[in-house]
């Protein structure tokens, strides 16, 4: 995520420096031109199926959960994005989305529960109620949006899956297809993208998996066709577009956990008193805005999510 260190108290967004920038720039240089040149001649719809069920979002219901902050422009949301796996610049993944092949795509389900199975996309998602939810999405990098998500409650999906009393936790894996993805060609992180949550935490009401935003499909830069949404979290616990889900007893990795314990935490609570090693995380710009604003504990969801921290030091547990 970000790698640059400095002694000021508060990141400026231009400061960032991705983490492939920091091993390797001059790789960096060579492989962006070449996924360029690759995007550049690809034709889109014969090279690579990047395109997968749509889902009719006409009927998707207001939620009492949304934010009424003004939206972030989609074109922001779009453009402006992490996506490891499409390259570490804000810019790549939008740039190299259609090398994200999305159809056919599986969710498969195991580990602690009654009834395991792999699914195909329509048939994994239909059974739910789509919903609209408007959340702010607060990145450790310090800076934060708010999207228009359209997606389906987790807690619903978990219940289907029937997990058992071994099931303390549930773990998230992406996709991993190294030939097609350029960030999986080399080893910035260590694929597959995996993530985690305690099992009352993925219970809890707030937490989505998206399939669309702004009354579209998920573009692929955004994690099609599926991506978690974790509103209270860091935004890299919102993992993209998942293959795998998990119930486990042990606590999960998480990929930047195990990139760098001592500054990504498993829970990764949005936390204006817990500063990141290098950086403040008081305060955040919002993208599109101009002034910085405070951090809210709990990214401003502290009435819905605080009880499931009781007695807990998030000092300790960040
Ligand atoms: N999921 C995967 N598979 N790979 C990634 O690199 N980046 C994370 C998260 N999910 C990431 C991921 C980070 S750091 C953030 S801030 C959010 O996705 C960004 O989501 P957005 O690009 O839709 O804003």
């Amino acid at each position: 995520m970000l790698i640059k260190i400095r002694n000021s108290s508060d990141l400026k967004d231009h400061d960032v420096t991705d983490l492939d920038d920091y091993y390797d720039r001059r790789s960096f240089i060579r492989s962006s031109f070449k996924y360029l040149t690759y995007g550049a001649l690809a034709n889109y719809g014969m090279m690579f199926n990047t395109s997968h069920a749509s889902f009719d979002f006409t009927s998707a219901k207001k939620s009492t959960f949304s934010a009424t902050e003004k939206l972030t422009s989609f074109e922001s949301i779009t453009s402006y994005n992490n996506f490891y796996e499409l390259g570490s610049g804000k810019k790549d993944p939008k740039l190299n989305s259609h090398l994200l092949r999305t159809n056919p795509w599986t969710i498969t389900v195991g580990g602690e529960c009654n009834k395991p199975g792999t699914y195909n996309l329509e048939d994994f998602v239909n059974p739910h109620a789509l919903e609209e939810r408007i959340y702010r999405l607060r990145c450790v990098e310090a800076w934060s949006m708010v999207i228009p998500w359209l997606g389906i409650e987790l807690s619903n999906v978990i219940k289907r899956f029937e997990p058992n009393s071994k099931a303390k936790f549930v773990q998230f894996e992406s996709i991993y297809d190294p030939e097609n993805l350029p960030g999986q060609k080399r080893r910035v992180l260590n694929w597959p993208y995996v993530e985690g949550l305690r099992i009352d935490e993925a219970l809890n009401p707030l937490v989505i998996l998206a399939v669309g935003l702004y009354g579209k499909d998920l573009p692929n830069q955004n994690g099609a066709p599926l991506r978690l949404v974790v509103p209270w979290k860091y935004g890299f616990k919102s993992i993209k577009s998942i293959v795998k889900i998990r119930f486990t007893n042990v606590q999960p990795k998480s990929a930047w956990n195990v990139s760098a314990p001592h500054e990504y935490g498993f829970y990764s609570n949005v936390n204006p008193n817990v500063d990141h090693p290098r950086w403040s995380q008081k305060r955040e710009r919002r993208i599109g805005s101009f002034l910085k604003q405070k951090t809210q504990i709990f990214n401003g969801y502290a009435e819905e999510v605080a009880h499931l921290y009781k007695g807990m030091d998030l000092i300790k547990y960040f």
